[in-house]
């Protein structure tokens, strides 16, 4: 299977870069921007020929850092005599624009945003640069883009798709976000588009197989961006798609058998999509009483979770599901803690404790595997598995614990679906007849509705935002609404406010509602939500929750909110 390795120098988007790619049938790894370029990453020869999976391109992220700073993180020498396309996108074009010998400086202003750039194609363009541009012409459908690659041997480039009738001069809306910019190309580089300020925006190498754009066309708001990044996998690479969900579901299953034996496997499951199709996994390919689920039920989770948590995994042949019923426990830990940390912390280690004493009482040998149902995202947001330059952005505590960590060391850790995003595994989910009903639910925090209620927890306060969220949630499913949607929830705030219930005045508590849409969780922009629906869900709220009094609606996007409160 053809293979796209993306060298992250830290930017935001780099995981998007994965999902495009990935998206159009292509299997991408994301390694560190410093990462050795051995043999092994780079796929020999020899794996080649066998037609193993091996690496047909390069891509050069973005980062928060500049060239010329020594926080400005340096790919391996070998990336430029390896032979193998290369694409830098922000950072990465002026990376490589610096280490052959270029300028790079820093921009009087910031381009951000939604920026025009000027195409410009030569009479005597490159052989290198036409499959690539071919991505700008707004007349050359993605359908044909991809197609270029499946008509083509896949060692050699594909031809051009042809004509390529980009206007001279076309003009395009491209998304940036640099303060820096290429101040004099390296050898052997040329320009073929530039922004609306004059900068570089397009480059190409004009005899290697090397390209640059000064823009990110990972960004869903960069036009032309997926033909864009096509243009490179398929025209340049001549990657041929051949990844799919059925492919992979084989890979696995055939490593799971391998790898487990008859050995017990102890899943931790959360409740959410991802644990649950891992149990899935689990219990579809080993025998199902080698298959222990366990579950903590911190009496902070959304009404009925636990029910349909069960109820899932029991249609999937689960026979030994271990849930807890920690809900006086967590209470108690939480009593008195205002401090969104604080709380987490509470959260974190009282689950520790709970999760070794329980598994202890299994009384499961040495010889046990721990499965988790951790995604590629939660790995790279922990800064695990894609070495020192992933940015640590929260810890996850299924991540890390110290059993978790224990198991790691001892090797007997699986992670079925890390080298999954979150859309591929709900399609996973679908294949192995997981229920809709769980596959489609939002994403929920590990520390629940703890994070929801700002402030003290009660269990009093919690049966109050789990009525109103389970009434949210309702309408925006029977309404259609729940699917074009994100992430929805309910948030309980500290505050009471005046109103009157008949004739009699009363203090409600004031409850925020909360609705994005999102690629990953990374960005968020509110859901622009009909008034009439926002209306009617407000009214009924508090016409049956009789404890809250007001209803107010977040609009907040992400950045520079959070998309929880706390
Ligand atoms: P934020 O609030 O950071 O949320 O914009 C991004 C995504 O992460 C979820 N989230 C958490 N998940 N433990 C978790 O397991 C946490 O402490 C936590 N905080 C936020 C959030 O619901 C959203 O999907």
């Amino acid at each position: 299977m053809d293979k796209i390795i993306i060298l992250d120098f830290g930017s935001q988007t780099t995981q998007l870069i994965g999902r495009r790619i990935r998206d159009l049938g292509v299997y991408t790894e994301i390694i560190p921007g410093d990462a050795p370029l051995t043999d092994e990453v780079l796929g020999s020869k020899t794996q080649a020929q066998e037609n193993a999976a091996h690496v047909r391109g390069i891509i050069l992220s973005g980062s928060p850092e500049s060239v010329y700073t020594p926080e400005g993180a340096v790919p391996d020498k070998r990336i430029y005599t390896c032979g193998l396309p290369l694409l830098g996108i922000c950072y990465g074009l002026q990376r490589m624009t610096y280490d052959q010998g270029g300028l790079v400086e820093p921009l009087p202003a910031r381009e951000y945003g939604g920026v025009g750039v000027n195409i410009t194609v030569p009479p005597d363009i490159s052989n290198q640069a036409v499959p690539f541009l071919a991505g700008f012409d707004r007349s050359i459908p993605l359908s044909r883009i991809i197609d270029q690659a499946a008509s083509s041997p896949a060692t050699a480039p594909a031809p051009p798709p042809s004509p390529l009738i980009l206007p001279e001069g076309a003009m395009f809306t491209a998304w940036m976000s640099h303060g820096d910019t290429l101040t004099r190309l390296a050898s052997g580089f040329r320009e073929y588009g530039k922004s609306v300020r004059g900068y570089p925006a397009v480059v190409i190498h004009e005899s290697k197989p090397w390209f640059g754009l000064q823009f990110h066309p990972e960004v869903t708001h960069c036009e032309r961006g997926l033909e864009i990044l096509a243009a490179f996998v398929f025209g340049v690479c001549a990657c041929k798609a051949g990844w799919t969900m059925e492919y992979y579901l084989e890979e696995v299953r055939r490593f799971l058998s391998k790898r487990v034996g008859a050995n017990p496997v102890l899943l931790l499951i959360s409740g959410g999509v991802d644990s649950t199709v891992a149990g899935a996994l689990l219990l579809k390919t080993l025998e199902s009483d080698q298959v222990r689920l366990m579950y903590i039920d911190t009496g902070l989770m959304r009404k009925d979770e636990t029910k349909t948590v069960k109820a899932a995994l029991e249609r999937l042949g689960a026979q030994r599901l271990h849930i807890i019923h920690g809900e006086t426990a967590f209470l108690a830990a939480l009593k008195g803690l205002e401090d969104p940390e604080a709380k987490r912390k509470a959260i974190g280690d009282l689950f520790i404790t709970i999760q070794e004493r329980e598994v202890a009482r299994l009384g499961l040998s040495d010889a046990y595997f721990l499965a988790q149902g951790t995604l590629y995202t939660d790995l790279i947001e922990s800064g695990k598995g894609v070495g020192k330059k992933a940015h640590l952005i929260k810890s996850h505590h299924n991540v890390g614990t110290p059993l978790v960590e224990a198991k790691r060391n001892a090797g007997r850790i699986i992670e079925p679906l890390d080298r999954l995003y979150k859309d591929e595994v709900r399609r996973l989910g679908r294949l192995l007849g997981v229920d809709d009903e769980v596959i489609r639910r939002h994403p929920f925090p590990g520390p629940g509705l703890a994070v929801r209620i700002i402030g003290e927890v009660t269990k009093e306060k919690c049966d109050i935002l789990r009525e109103a969220d389970a009434i949210y949630i309702e309408e925006l499913k029977k309404r259609g609404l729940y699917d074009d949607i994100w992430q929805a929830f309910a948030v309980l705030l500290p505050i009471r406010s005046v109103g009157v219930a008949g004739d009699v005045r009363k203090y409600g508590w004031v409850l925020a509602l909360r609705a994005i849409v999102s690629a990953d969780g990374m960005t968020a922009d509110v859901y622009p939500f009909p008034m009439k629906d926002l209306l009617e869900i407000a009214t009924l709220i508090t016409n049956t929750v009789k404890d809250i009094g007001r209803v107010t609606y977040d609009i907040s996007s992400k950045p520079p909110a959070t998309i929880e409160w706390e």
